[in-house]
């Protein structure tokens, strides 16, 4: 089957076109025919994402990436849709995405692809509506169905894969129950997955995620958004020299019997540090990166301890790190030399699948598609605040 997957939920307008063979286990496995990620650097200087500048960069990015992908794909020919005409009435919230459609529309014949995936949460909903209204209208326009993705079962099943080329891949096999592990910029959470779309929670943040630690204090370090790469070059940068440091933060909830993170009061024992430290001052690089390499420590050791404890007290065999923040090196080479020592097995996705993409939401789409599970076009809606299972 041929799936395209469409991801707007943040900051990256994601597309990939796949085709995937054989059920949700050890037979499944994938080619991909076209990949693209579109990031947007507006927000760099920012320091976070700005909702209503993320949708409007979607809208310019989308089918230009779709455009791109398909082509790398050798899906499009020139041609004519038969019928495009509604398509306005259709995008009529979306003058900048029915634009660029129409003339994308005009331009090709309808591509070989058998349903459409897209994000519809969680997220920021006016970006989700983005990536639905496209994918309506394509799913229209080329009479193909439609599935709508959770975005955090994408990052997680995109963990589960085997890249076996730089084009294709498979499942790996695992026992289940395995604990998932997601860490994100609005998510950190601990999760028992029994099955596919069984899951049950045992942890989560009670106030920012993990990703959202590390772009709140790269900001206050006046460095860019996205933090978390920021700062784990700094830090990378601090183990390196191997600076003498004397720098200590708490580590949160880390000593406590429930499998819950806490992650604010990092950041405000970071201001803290440098109000009273370095007020009115210029602060140095090497301080700068003393921070840094302290910050990742800090988030590192709670999540591996709390992750490898979990593991213990539900007796898995298996752990699935997913979603932004596990493209994180020093996190990885933790979690997954814990998890060795514990007979543990580790599963986690290459870096550059870790962060939003389009493969992500199509690889978890196909297993809905195979189903049967379509929406109605219509019907699809942005959730925000969208859950697991
Ligand atoms: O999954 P993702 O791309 O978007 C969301 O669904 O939120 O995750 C983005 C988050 C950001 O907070 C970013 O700072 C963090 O992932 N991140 C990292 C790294 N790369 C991205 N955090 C730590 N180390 C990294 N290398
Ligand atoms: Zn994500």
């Amino acid at each position: 089957m041929r799936i395209l997957g469409i991801e707007t939920s943040a900051d990256d307008t994601g597309v990939a076109l796949i085709e995937a063979d054989g059920t949700f286990g050890a037979d499944f496995n994938f080619k991909v025919l076209g990949n693209a990620v579109a990031s947007q650097s507006v927000h760099a200087s920012y320091g976070g994402i700005f909702p209503a500048i993320a949708k409007r960069e979607h809208a310019k990015n989308l089918v230009p990436t779709l455009e791109k992908v398909l082509r790398e794909a050798k899906a499009l020919e020139a041609g004519a849709a038969s019928n495009v005409a509604h398509v306005r009435e259709l995008l009529v919230r979306e003058p900048e995405i029915f634009e660029h459609l129409d003339a994308f529309l005009k331009k090709y014949d309808p591509p070989e692809v058998d349903a459409i995936a897209v994000t519809v949460g969680p997220g920021l909903e006016p970006c989700l509506w983005t990536g639905i209204n496209l994918a309506r209208v394509l799913a229209d326009v080329w009479d193909i169905p439609v599935v709508g993705v959770n975005h955090m079962e994408g990052h997680l099943i995109m963990s589960m894969m085997e890249i076996r080329s730089p084009s294709s891949g498979a499942m790996m096999n695992f026992d289940y129950p395995a604990l998932a592990l997601l860490v994100s910029g609005g998510h950190t959470e601990l999760i028992l997955m029994k099955a596919l779309g069984e899951y049950q929670y045992i942890g989560r943040t009670r106030d920012d995620a993990a990703g959202e630690a590390f772009d709140k204090i790269a900001r206050m370090l006046e460095l860019p958004y996205p933090g978390g790469p920021a700062i784990a070059r700094l830090a990378a940068e601090a183990r390196e020299k191997n600076l003498p440091s004397d720098i200590k933060l708490p580590r949160p909830m880390l000593n406590e019997d429930n499998f819950d993170f806490s992650f604010s009061g990092l950041k405000t024992a970071v201001l803290r540090l440098l109000e009273s430290d370095w007020q009115g001052k210029t602060l140095p690089l090497e301080i700068k990166a003393e921070i840094a390499r302290e910050v990742e420590d800090t988030i590192t050791e709670v999540l591996v301890e709390k992750t490898v404890h979990a593991a213990e007290e539900y007796g898995v065999s298996a752990v699935i790190m997913s979603g932004g923040v596990s493209a994180n090196s020093h996190i990885r080479s933790e979690l997954t030399a814990r998890l060795q020592a514990a007979s543990c097995q580790m599963l986690v996705c290459p870096p550059e699948f870790s962060t939003d993409n389009g493969l992500m939401i199509a690889l978890s789409g196909y297993f809905y598609a195979l189903n049967k599970e379509f929406a109605e076009p219509s019907a699809l809606t942005a959730n925000g605040q969208l859950k697991l299972g």
